[in-house]
């Protein structure tokens, strides 16, 4: 059974030791729970593909205690340093033109000249990283494809066989995944939504909230990993379900429904962040459940719901070997 420990100093330095070492380590961070490596090990990049059972193709986000750690990787431009000033550390990445010095390697980059970069808000992470000394890649740590964790058992449920040691902070408080921000060209892009919305981006960096969806048509897909089954339950989900029907297990919104199964709501109250909270531990829950299906209600997508949309949607793609991209 692998080691799970509480965020001590001491396990602080054991999980710092063992990521220079090469191993695995699981960590919290206030988004989801990563799978941190030494991003510039390629043995130990390597074996973290394998742990997931990810892509190659699809790249990892490096995590770095501060700023000024970051622009060692990433090359700094007028877009980064806005976004950095405002909103570093906290539940964003950015995506930059790579200028480093082996510290993130070109696996952990699926070979392309930019790298994904993110100073994480969670003290126990800038913990590990400041004592780790080196970027951490760090993907969602669960099996490609799967529901993400925000808490350390999932973790250990999907992956605990790979993994050296796990560092338990508790549940995640934002609980979905960081705004990802491609600042390379011109005009900033919108990759993944998250905690960090598309109005405070389009706010801080001045620019109309519609201009960072880009063009929506044909165009490369500048996010590896961004259009495809991903989050993913072991049952089928049915979205924007007003009510359950009869053997699913319902993921309400609010007030449940009556309903002769299991049924959990995101939020009672309606708060949107609470839902984004709850979204993956619910959605763990429902499927080691009853039911042959889960049923989503539709969910606003106001503030989080942009994020929690953005992810029900890749839970629901249908299986497809040749789409699988792997988060
Ligand atoms: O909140 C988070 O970001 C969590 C925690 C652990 O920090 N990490 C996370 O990592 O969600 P992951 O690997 O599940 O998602 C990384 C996303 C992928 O969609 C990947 O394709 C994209 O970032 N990405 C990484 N490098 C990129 C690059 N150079 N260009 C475009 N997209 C990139
Ligand atoms: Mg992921």
């Amino acid at each position: 059974m692998v080691e799970i420990l509480p965020p001590s100093d001491a396990a602080i330095a054991a999980a710092a030791d063992l990521l220079r070492a090469g191993e695995l380590v699981a960590f919290a961070t206030e988004t989801v729970y990563g799978l941190g490596a030494d991003g510039g090990n390629d043995a130990a990049v390597a074996r973290l593909y394998a742990a997931k059972g990810r892509p190659r193709f699809n790249p990892l986000i490096a995590h770095l205690p501060d700023s000024d750690a970051v622009w060692r990787h990433g090359e700094a431009n007028p877009l980064a340093t806005a976004l950095a000033a405002r909103f570093w550390p906290g539940p964003l990445t950015l995506v930059m033109a790579h200028r480093g010095d082996g510290g993130i390697s070109p696996l952990a980059r699926a070979g392309l000249e930019t790298c994904a970069l993110r100073v994480p808000a969670s003290a126990t992470a800038r913990a590990l990283l400041t004592a780790a000394g080196r970027p951490v890649v760090a993907p969602s740590a669960n099996p490609s494809e799967g529901i993400s964790p925000t808490r350390a058992d999932h973790v250990a449920a999907g992956l605990g066989d790979r993994v050296a040691l796990i560092i338990d902070d508790g549940p995640c408080p934002i609980g979905v995944e960081s705004t990802v921000v491609d600042v390379t060209g011109p005009a900033p892009r919108l990759l993944r939504p998250g905690a960090i919305t598309a109005a405070m981006i389009a706010e801080t960096l001045g620019v109309p909230e519609s201009s960072l969806h880009g063009d929506k048509g044909g165009g490369a897909v500048r996010a590896p990993g961004m259009l495809r089954r991903h989050y993913a339950p072991g049952k089928p989900l049915r979205l924007n379900a007003v009510a359950p029907r009869p053997g699913e297990a319902y993921l309400g919104w609010g007030a449940l429904p009556a309903h002769d199964g299991p049924a959990i709501s995101l939020s009672l109250t309606a708060d949107i962040a609470e839902a984004a909270a709850n979204l993956f531990a619910m959605l763990h829950r429902l499927d080691a459940g009853a039911g042959s299906a889960i049923a989503v209600a539709p969910i606003p997508e106001s503030g989080l719901g942009a994020a929690i949309n953005d992810r029900l949607r890749r839970a629901a793609q249908p299986r497809d070997e040749m789409s699988n991209d792997g988060g």
